[in-house]
């Protein structure tokens, strides 16, 4: 299994190119199922999580095509096959965003459930509960959610909770039913814009989406469409964070502040001076940062894909900072970690108060999952000596190419398999 070895201490400096998100291309993956005819898709990030998708939506009977560096052409004309795997869903929860298209076209579907993952318990009762409003005939049996409709029908729905997959499988299975569905209490991610926009190429009528009202006239058919996925945004903010934590100066290009003004605002209150250009931004860093608080909310509030990130920073910060995390149960695990390095953090419940330290020591530590890599990313970055994080797999999921662009901005991180 690899492991990444970084040596710390080096301020981060220069200029790196963000890719395409893995939260928005996932889901615009899913809805190219949604038509027989071709769509093509740019700036597609290289990620487990994208290889992990296509193998999925291609044993369904859909072909992929790679069309340049970054391009991807997908056609669902033989689509066949309306079914997600146990073995495949299990190492990725998106997954289950092919629910809904696969139902709205196929009009039906078998998807093994996600189950449970390490950092809580994330059900998908949402999804089915919005999809049995649209007149979906539902039963969960030996792990596997079944799903019939012979046409999907316009509805009303009312979401318990804010849930961005929940929100984007709902929308695009009411592309295809019949009559408007209207999705209140709609996730507000910039994901979910560039889903609606993929949508709508594909002639799809949406409005609404940003809001936490979604409006979709379902249509007969949908048709091709051209789309570049949009950037990063939590893939920026953890590049932001390890320039803020070493004391650095990046460009971060390819990039857009338009979606980070929380996470921005926080750098700022850190001590970092941000720039935002057309489709740029630029950080430069104090020797050391202050400590802030922050509260995962959904978007446009503090990200919980930020939450470890800033974990990070506020361990060699000046003061004090509480973190609170209210959008998953179980996304302390990075704390412990950190702990190893020297980092003084108690949790109580959903509250971490992390206390600064003036530095912290290289150690082995072991990655837990996606976002917590990142963190042990950043925080071995700044500490002094070796660290060694296991289990970097977490890391490719969603992080394309990491060594190699923090060795681009002066960093000292090597891959050990
Ligand atoms: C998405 C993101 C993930 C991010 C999360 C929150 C993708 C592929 N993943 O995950 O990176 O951390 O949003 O911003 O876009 N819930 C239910 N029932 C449901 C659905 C959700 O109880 O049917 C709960 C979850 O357990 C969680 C909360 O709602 O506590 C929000 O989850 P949700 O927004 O659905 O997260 P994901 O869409 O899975």
């Amino acid at each position: 299994m690899d492991k990444l070895l970084i040596q710390g201490g080096t301020p981060l400096s220069g200029e790196v190119s963000i890719s395409g998100a893995k939260n928005a291309a996932l889901p615009i993956l899913c809805a190219s199922l949604l038509c027989a005819e071709p769509v093509r898709f740019s700036n597609v990030p290289h990620l487990n999580d994208i290889s992990t998708m296509l193998r999925l939506i291609g044993q369904m009977g859909v072909e992929v095509t790679m069309d340049g560096n970054d391009g991807l052409i997908v056609s669902s004309r033989g689509l066949n096959n309306p079914t997600a795997p146990y073995d495949m869903v299990k190492t990725m929860r998106a997954s289950i965003l092919v629910l809904g298209p696969l139902l709205a076209r196929c009009g039906e579907a078998k998807v093994s459930l996600p189950g449970g993952c390490a950092i809580g318990a994330r059900p998908v009762d949402q999804h089915i509960k919005g999809l049995q409003a649209m007149g979906a005939e539902i039963h969960v049996e030996h792990g596997y959610v079944l799903a019939k409709a012979s046409r999907l029908k316009g509805a009303r729905i009312v979401t318990d909770m804010v849930t961005v997959t929940g929100t984007e499988n709902l929308m695009m299975a009411a592309t295809l039913a019949d009559g408007e569905t209207i999705i209140e209490n709609a996730a507000r991610e910039p994901e979910i814009v560039d889903l609606a926009n993929c949508l709508t190429a594909m002639g799809a009528r949406i409005s609404g989406a940003g809001t936490d009202r979604i409006r979709i006239q379902g249509v007969e058919r949908l048709h091709g469409a051209t789309h570049a996925i949009m950037p990063d945004r939590i893939e920026t903010g953890t590049y932001l964070c390890a320039a803020a934590v070493t004391g650095g100066q990046v460009r971060l290009t390819n990039t857009s502040a338009d979606y980070l003004d929380s996470v921005i605002q926080k750098l700022r209150e850190a001590g970092c001076a941000v720039v935002a250009e057309s489709d740029a931004i630029v950080l430069r860093a104090p020797p050391r940062l202050k400590a802030v608080s922050i509260r995962t909310e959904p978007y446009p509030a503090f990200p919980t894909d930020m939450q470890a990130q800033f974990m990070a920073i506020n361990c060699v910060a000046e003061g004090a900072a509480v973190i609170r995390e209210t959008i998953f149960e179980n996304r302390f695990m990075h704390a412990v970690e950190l702990i190893r390095l020297g980092a003084d953090i108690r949790i109580d419940a959903s509250n971490a108060l992390v206390t600064g330290v003036p530095r912290l020591d290289g150690a082995t530590v072991m990655a837990t999952d996606l976002r917590a890599s990142a963190s042990l990313v950043i925080a071995g970055l700044v500490a002094q000596g070796d660290t060694l994080i296991e289990r970097i797999y977490h890391l490719d999921r969603g992080y394309e190419r990491i060594e190699e662009k923090l060795t681009r901005l002066g960093a000292s991180v090597r891959r050990v398999r």
